[in-house]
């Protein structure tokens, strides 16, 4: 069987972000034939229409294609006010724009990782209800919302926690199997 790729994107920028720390961890839960590339946000300038009509600037073509190749996204929002990200919004809106909408008809998961006990439970849906109306297909079913984050990574950012892990791992079979479906 072909190989599933994942593209991962985190709706953090700083370094020791604990939702990007997840998708390195998904990175080392994979099944056989599937790979996972993290594609960062932080060169993504902020959305601009007028800019938008004489050309995608360089970084958000990288981001527009990276979404396009691969066959399923993987995204990892932090949870900002009750909602997502603003940096995550900005790159969304830039991929959402003509002549292509690489996330539609795309097969995407959505996980998030917060400090507190919700595991970005608002920020999740109000994400989905964005993915929906871009027409991607968000994998359902049982949702990958971390809390309590200083008890599941260790001090190096790593996944420590093993229910976590198998909450990750099986997120990761269903978003794979639902590129599969839809390739
Ligand atoms: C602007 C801002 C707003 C935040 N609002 C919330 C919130 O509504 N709910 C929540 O659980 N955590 C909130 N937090 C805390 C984040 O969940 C926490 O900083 C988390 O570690 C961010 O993810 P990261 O580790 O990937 O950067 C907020 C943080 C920031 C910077």
């Amino acid at each position: 069987m072909a190989m599933t790729t994942i593209l991962a994107i985190s709706g953090s920028l700083r370094r020791q972000s604990t939702n990007t720390a997840l998708l390195r961890a998904a990175g080392q839960l994979l099944p056989a034939g599937a790979s996972l590339i993290l594609h960062g946000l932080a060169d993504i300038p902020m959305y601009d229409d007028d800019v938008r009509q004489q050309g995608y600037p360089a970084p958000v073509e990288a981001l527009r294609r990276a979404v396009a190749a691969a066959d399923a996204v993987l995204i990892a929002t932090p949870e900002y006010n009750r909602s997502f990200s603003g940096v995550l919004k900005n790159a969304l809106d830039w991929v959402s724009r003509p002549p292509a909408a690489p996330l539609a008809g795309k097969a995407v998961g959505v996980v998030g990782v917060s400090p507190g006990a919700l595991g970005t439970g608002v920020a999740h849906y109000q994400l989905k209800h964005v993915l929906t109306a871009m027409g991607a297909f968000v994998v359902p079913g049982a949702e990958v919302m971390v809390g309590h984050s200083a008890q599941k990574f260790d001090t190096e950012g790593r996944l420590t926690d093993e229910a976590t892990q198998k909450f990750l791992a099986a997120h990761l079979e269903r978003l794979i199997d639902l590129a599969r479906r839809l390739r």
